[in-house]
């Protein structure tokens, strides 16, 4: 699997630019086959930023022509709160009665965030609420919702990239990846690994090969 050095983490790659791209041209078509009327396409901020620009983009080729409006909602997970309560940081400003809605979101995991936004939006008289989302991860599902277009289903690992944040890095990264913790820290401790896995870029400044006992044993066991 193609892995990057990244702000001395390794990260490895699980969706392309490409597989993206392609995946959203496919979802674009998907929804222009609904023919939603009125479309008012909202993605919940921040992690969907990047998916949705692309995604309003493959909309146009497919013949849509949405209006879009933002909506920012925090929620708090399950370590925090059992309740996984969400908050309204900032609301639409655009008029929803009579319309198709499409929210679009990063991931659907618990579910809890998007159940939230569709019920805010179904209850002030939208015509439908749809939701797209590029990425499920099955098996934490809290909520009753399922997405109506989804881009991948994603293994259980914290992903980064495309939008999506670990501790508000990353979210510059074209591509879907998620840390490897193990090469991560041989790569802090400046002992960098010889692993055929893991490829580091071109303009990557590698660091030097240490003897063989100093490298990274804990980071085999780990993986
Ligand atoms: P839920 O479906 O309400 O549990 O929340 C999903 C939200 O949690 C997503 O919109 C993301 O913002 C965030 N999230 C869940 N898993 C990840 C991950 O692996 N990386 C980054 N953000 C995540
Ligand atoms: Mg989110």
């Amino acid at each position: 699997m193609k892995a990057f050095e990244v702000d001395g983490r390794a990260i490895a790659v699980l969706f392309s630019e490409d597989e993206i791209a392609g995946r959203i041209d496919a979802l674009a078509k998907d929804i222009a086959a609904r023919r939603p009327h009125r479309l008012l396409v909202v993605p919940v901020l921040k992690g969907s930023f990047v998916f949705a620009a692309d995604l309003m983009r493959a909309m146009f080729r497919a013949g849509l022509s949405p209006e879009v409006d933002f909506m920012i909602l925090a929620s708090y997970r399950s370590h925090t709160r059992s309740s996984g309560r969400v908050e309204v940081l900032r609301d639409i400003e655009a008029e929803v009665k009579g319309r198709d809605v499409l929210l679009i979101d990063d991931i659907l995991e618990s579910g809890r965030t998007l159940a939230f936004a569709k019920d805010l939006i179904a209850a002030r008289g939208a015509r439908s609420v749809l939701t797209a989302v590029l990425l499920e991860k099955p098996g934490h599902l809290a909520a009753d919702i399922t997405a109506d277009f989804r881009g991948f289903l994603c293994p259980d690992k914290f992903v980064v990239g495309y939008g999506m944040d670990m501790a508000h890095q990353f979210r510059e990264l074209p591509f879907v990846g998620y840390v490897r913790v193990a090469e991560s820290k041989c790569v802090r401790d400046g002992i960098l690994q010889r692993q055929r896995s893991l490829r580091w870029p071109a303009n990557t400044q590698r660091l030097p090969r240490r003897a063989s006992s100093e490298r990274c044993t804990s980071a085999r066991r780990a993986r």
